[in-house]
């Protein structure tokens, strides 16, 4: 039984790490204690959400985030694109499984120099501010460190005011170059902590995510059944007049 009760505290212990993932976000934990947000981690048949995710975003915002203005066919080539083995694609979606905010860890991994990755990250205009933008920028740091790549860097316009402050406050150094700001944080190594912690968030993510899968799926059946129902009430009313 105490082992029983060992392994409960351990998984809520790492539950709670979930929302920490990292020592450097404890003013995040105070901000989002008691709300878990599931991140999941995208595959293949996710293109569909994510094209729409990202033809969603404006002019401006398409540019902070790609650095152009990346038209709809540009979106098209880079989901095309989008290396589902060797990256990491994350996403939150709200209860219609439609994607509201998503984050890309491309990872670097080349003989003979050190392995980093370069994150990049979108919210969709509704959902900013809630903190979303930061927890995926954790979950990419927890991700990157039990990959053993140390090295993290963003690409960021320096006009980014909320990208810029998600790397500072993870104690990325800044360096500004005009227009362009390029963002470098060194991670700390691989532990336990970690792997356990990223384990957790995956299978909250998964589960999460196949519970709203259920859940659309259920409420579609009983539209369904509503639409029979109003077909049937209507043919009756036709044979009756
Ligand atoms: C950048 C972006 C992802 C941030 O997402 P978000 O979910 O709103 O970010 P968060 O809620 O986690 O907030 C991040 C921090 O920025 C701060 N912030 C938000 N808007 C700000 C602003 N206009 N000026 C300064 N700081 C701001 C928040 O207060 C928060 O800091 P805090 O934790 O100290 O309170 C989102 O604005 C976005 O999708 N922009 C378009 C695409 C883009 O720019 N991508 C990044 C380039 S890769």
């Amino acid at each position: 039984m105490s082992f029983i009760f060992g392994r409960v505290s351990a998984t809520l212990e790492s539950g709670k790490n979930m929302l920490r993932f990292t020592e450097f976000s404890k003013v995040l934990l105070d901000k989002t204690e008691g709300a878990l947000v599931p991140i999941t981690p995208l595959r293949r048949e996710h293109k569909p959400q994510i094209l729409k995710h990202l033809y969603a975003m404006s002019m401006h915002d398409r540019y902070l985030r790609f650095g152009y203005t990346a038209t709809d066919g540009h979106i098209d080539r880079y989901v095309a694109g989008l290396k589902f083995q060797r990256d990491e694609i994350y996403g939150i979606f709200n209860s219609a499984l439609e994607i509201i905010a998503m984050a890309h860890l491309a990872i670097m991994k080349e003989e003979g120099r050190q392995a980093s990755a370069e994150f990049g990250v979108s919210v969709s205009a509704y959902a900013r501010g809630r903190g979303y933008g930061a927890l995926l920028f954790q979950r990419a740091v927890m991700h990157a460190r039990n990959e053993e790549v140390y090295q993290m860097f963003i690409h960021a316009l320096s006009e980014n005011a909320p990208m810029i402050r998600i790397a500072r406050k993870a104690g990325a150094k800044i360096e500004r170059d005009g227009s362009e700001t390029e963002a470098f944080l060194s991670l700390p190594r691989r532990d336990l902590d970690s792997r356990v912690s990223e384990f957790v968030a995956d299978q909250y993510g998964k589960t999460n995510y196949s519970i709203k899968e259920d859940a659309k799926r259920f409420w579609n059946f009983l539209a369904k059944v509503q639409e029979i129902r109003t077909g049937v009430r209507h043919a009756r009313h036709q044979a009756a007049e």
